[in-house]
């Protein structure tokens, strides 16, 4: 049986991969390490905790003795490598802690699988799940492919550049397989109220102001989180070893427009008067470096390995408020304790 590692398993994305590979692959092992921080939830993976194939290992990746170990132990042919500092404006603040999770983390797992490997790569291969933010900012018109130089303009974004370049250094150096999946802004349940949707979702429901970054004029391509898992499934079994895949969700939306329909929709749930949501869009101060668009041009995973996004945005949305208005009690939990100095810090300099 083949024992697979998928890292950052707890956080938003990661949870949706586990349960895509726990429940679609019943002859894999899938262990899941993560750290539990501020964005790690095992409340996400309920469903599946008591699986056969499904294990739960909490350690950090910037932690080499340990990450060492467990490989010896395990011996993992394949690694799904998730585990990251995922919020532009943390690392505004914080920088180091997206160098030493998102790269020296990323390098220590990398030498760990070559380690084990090198000599007999046969059949191995090494995921690496990072984002479109490598590529920098467009203008009004282009789409991002996967030979648009990279040229990040965040500190999160060049961490992820950084630890992109060091998987393809392995692979270049030690021949190690690997493959890399650059992806647009994902959005659906279990996402992190620090990001744009759950946090607008969040403070309608509490009847807080909805912090819009400048003149909310910029541009994401927004794609539900469950295409994406399907993506990764697809990437990890058929992909080509050393390619990289651009996944997005064809869907590009101005940041006031996106909160506009989310407070429209939010209404018509809530059973509130037209416009009550609305009213509460406040105008803040833009987040340095910010990125005025970012869209995908997603045809070559489409055309080598058929993929495509299954749900409109309008259905994902809507299943994304269903699934916080379901949840209130996880919201609750997540925006208790530190999230609150994060949130005053944050929005109220
Ligand atoms: P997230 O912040 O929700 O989850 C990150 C997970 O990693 C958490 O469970 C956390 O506990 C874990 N983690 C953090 N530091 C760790 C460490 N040192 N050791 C072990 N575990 C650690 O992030 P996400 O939004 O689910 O993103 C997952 C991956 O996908 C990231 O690599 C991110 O760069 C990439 N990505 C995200 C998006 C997006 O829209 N969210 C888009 C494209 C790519
Ligand atoms: P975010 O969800 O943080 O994702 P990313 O920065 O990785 O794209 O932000 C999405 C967009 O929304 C981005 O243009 C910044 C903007 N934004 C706001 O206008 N207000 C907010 O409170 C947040 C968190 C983001």
């Amino acid at each position: 049986m083949k024992k697979i590692l998928i890292t950052g398993g707890a956080g938003f994305i990661g949870s949706h991969v586990v349960r895509q590979f726990v429940t679609n692959y019943p002859e894999y092992q899938i262990y899941n390490l993560d750290a539990l921080t501020y964005a790690g939830n095992l409340a996400n993976l309920m469903d599946i905790a008591d699986l056969p194939n499904y294990h739960f290992v909490k350690g950090d990746i910037t932690d080499e003795n340990f990450i060492n170990g467990l490989f010896e132990e395990h011996r993992f042919e394949g690694v799904l490598h998730l585990a990251a500092e995922s919020h532009v404006d943390r690392s505004i603040t914080d920088p180091f802690s997206f160098v030493k999770t998102n790269v020296l983390g990323t390098v220590i797992l990398l030498q760990a699988f070559k380690n084990l490997w090198v000599n007999n790569w046969e059949g191995k291969r090494f995921y690496h799940v990072s984002t479109d933010e490598v590529y920098g900012t467009l203008g009004e018109t282009g789409l991002f492919t996967e030979s648009t130089p990279y040229s990040p303009n965040s500190p999160y974004s060049a961490s992820k550049a950084s630890s992109d370049h060091f998987v393809r250094a392995y692979g270049e150096t030690y021949g190690m397989p690997y493959v890399i999946s650059n992806c647009s802004n994902n959005y659906g349940p279990n996402h992190f109220p620090e990001k744009l949707i759950p946090l607008c979702i969040h403070n309608i429901l509490n009847n807080k102001p909805l912090p819009i970054y400048g003149n909310g004029k910029f541009t994401r391509d927004w794609l539900y989180v469950v295409d994406h898992a399907k993506a990764i499934d697809l990437v990890f079994h058929s992909g080509e070893n050393h390619q990289t895949y651009n996944i997005g969700g064809f869907n590009e939306w101005t940041n006031i427009d996106l909160v506009r329909l989310l407070c429209q929709l939010m209404d018509e749930k809530l059973k509130k008067p037209v416009g009550t949501s609305q009213s509460l869009i406040t105008y803040v101060t833009d987040r340095p470096g910010h990125d005025l668009r970012y869209a995908i041009d997603a045809r070559k995973i489409n055309a080598e390995l058929g993929w495509k996004p299954s749900v409109t945005f309008e259905q994902g949305l809507e299943k994304t408020i269903d699934w916080f208005m379901d949840n209130q009690t996880w919201l609750e939990n997540v925006t208790s304790g530190a999230y609150q100095q994060y949130y005053e810090e944050q929005y109220q300099k």
